[in-house]
């Protein structure tokens, strides 16, 4: 069995006097079952995995290299080291921002490997792709190009984000999500075999909200979210814990 996730990325969000909504998500992350993550800016992962009680934290991005001339970059070891446990990487707001393509993430989700980190590889189709039809080859593609050899349901959570529904406040059907879980956990399990494929956690991220929460964590495949928005305050983001539980 697969434990839920309910992982939040503050984003470029978020001062010292944000991490006072962490402790306020903490009760609600040792009551249950299922696991909670937070990824704030870099600037706070020292300082979230000390005051996070129950709570993982993670960077949003890592440098593919270990070390080096690459200033304004961080390495995954420092984010291991600075108290992270996983790390999102591939992120359509990076992808778009920061031109970086299936092969820039591959190469970060196995410098996160080699940290000991997990990496949480995100996936997406614009609206342009979805209308015209191409959803899963684009799903497909980015699913093989941007995930290395050696996955495993401990080193690995996929995180399916159509760039269309981040903080829009549009959601897909929940047919249309379930397609591409379905989809993914299919492709994974080729690849790397049943037990690795269906081992592999399967997040939904945009718009997820409260009120949202529990008819999408219903969709077969679908193991948690990675929530944007929702997740900076405890008050928002502790109702999608509880779905989830
Ligand atoms: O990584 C999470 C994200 O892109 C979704 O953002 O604000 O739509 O929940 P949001």
């Amino acid at each position: 069995m697969r434990t839920k996730l309910a992982a939040g990325n503050w984003k470029m969000n978020g001062t010292r006097a944000q991490l006072q909504e962490l402790t306020a998500m903490s009760e609600a992350a040792t009551k249950g079952a299922a696991e909670v993550l937070i990824c704030p800016p870099a600037t706070l992962v020292c300082a979230a995995a000390e005051a996070a009680e129950g709570i993982a934290i993670g960077g949003q991005d890592c440098h593919a290299a270990a070390s080096g001339a690459h200033t304004g970059d961080i390495a995954a070891d420092m984010l291991k080291d600075a108290g992270a446990s996983h790390v999102i990487l591939g992120h359509s707001e990076r992808r778009a921002d920061h031109d970086e393509h299936n092969d820039d993430v591959r190469a970060k989700t196995k410098a996160a490997w080699d940290a000991g980190l997990v990496a949480v590889v995100c996936v997406g189709e614009t609206l342009d792709e979805r209308e015209a039809q191409n959803t899963l080859d684009i799903i497909g593609g980015q699913l093989a190009g941007s995930i290395p050899d050696g996955a495993t349901g401990h080193n690995l959570v996929v995180a399916y984000e159509p760039v269309w529904a981040i903080g829009t406040g549009k959601v897909p059907t929940t047919d249309q999500i379930g397609e591409v879980h379905d989809f993914m956990r299919a492709r994974l399990e080729r690849r790397f075999g049943e037990g690795v494929g269906r081992s592999v956690r399967l997040l939904y991220g945009g718009s997820v909200k409260g009120s949202n929460a529990a008819e999408i964590f219903a969709v077969s495949n679908v193991d948690g979210a990675l929530v944007g928005g929702a997740s900076l305050k405890a008050s928002d983001f502790v109702p999608i814990i509880e779905a989830l539980n």
